[in-house]
């Protein structure tokens, strides 16, 4: 289970998280965790999932899943892949890694099946709606502009989060919005949740942070 305010570290495949860098990363945060009870969750690099899932007791999720079954597919995840990982859930079409509407469906449902947390990811309102009828457990909002940059969607685009809750809220009340792109402060997290978010979806302003434990620990700040 993932507590909510919800925030999600996707460690993407930033050089920062190479190797066992992505585990130290995840024992931060576990520490975090330990001490706080705040809801953190870490998204290692693939090849890095098995391991880092293994180690610590916080939600390991991993970057992409793909609809497949198990059996001949190189190269591919399959949501049983995840599962045997340990890892705790996936996201799914993330804006570097988008998938078509229906696979997105066919994904959320494999991991239903093998209750797997579920996030998916939105670039826009109406992606967030239309993606909404699969009932995902949470459904993160990022402006691909944004992604990367200094600027938190939630001064940019404030809109975007609060109609992407109303919308989202509107299809199937049980889904968690998040909202990411450029979140780097507690009071990015705190407009997040001002404006009906249940957290952040963020990866730069910690991985590729000099001092990631201060940062996750000024993000919790006004938690
Ligand atoms: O998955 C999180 C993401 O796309 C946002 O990235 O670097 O803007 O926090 P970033």
């Amino acid at each position: 289970m993932l507590t909510k305010p919800a925030i999600i570290i996707n460690c993407k495949v930033y050089s920062e998280v190479e190797g066992v860098k992505a585990l130290h990363l995840a024992e931060i945060c576990q520490n975090i965790v330990d001490e706080t009870g705040v809801g953190l969750a870490i998204c290692p690099p693939m090849v890095e999932l098995s391991y880092v899932a293994d180690s610590v007791e916080i939600p390991v999720l991993s970057q992409n899943v793909d609809p497949r079954k198990p059996g001949s597919g190189t190269g591919y995840t399959t949501p049983s892949l995840v599962k045997a990982t340990g890892a705790s859930g996936t996201l799914i079409n993330h804006s570097e890694h988008k998938q078509p509407a229906e696979d997105v469906g066919t994904c959320v449902q494999m991991c239903k099946e093998l209750e797997l947390i579920t996030c998916v990811c939105a670039d826009t309102v109406d992606v967030a709606k239309e993606l909404a009828q699969f009932s995902p457990d949470f459904i993160a909002v990022e402006p691909p502009e944004l992604i990367g940059g200094d600027i938190s969607v939630t001064s940019a685009n404030p809109e975007i989060v609060s109609n992407t809750v109303e919308s989202v809220k509107s299809v199937d009340k049980g889904i968690s919005v998040l909202c990411g792109a450029g979140v780097k402060h507690g009071g990015d997290v705190k407009t997040a949740i001002d404006l009906g978010a249940d957290g952040v979806l963020l990866a730069s302003g910690v991985v590729k942070s000099k001092d990631p434990e201060s940062v996750i620990r000024d993000l919790i700040r006004y938690i």
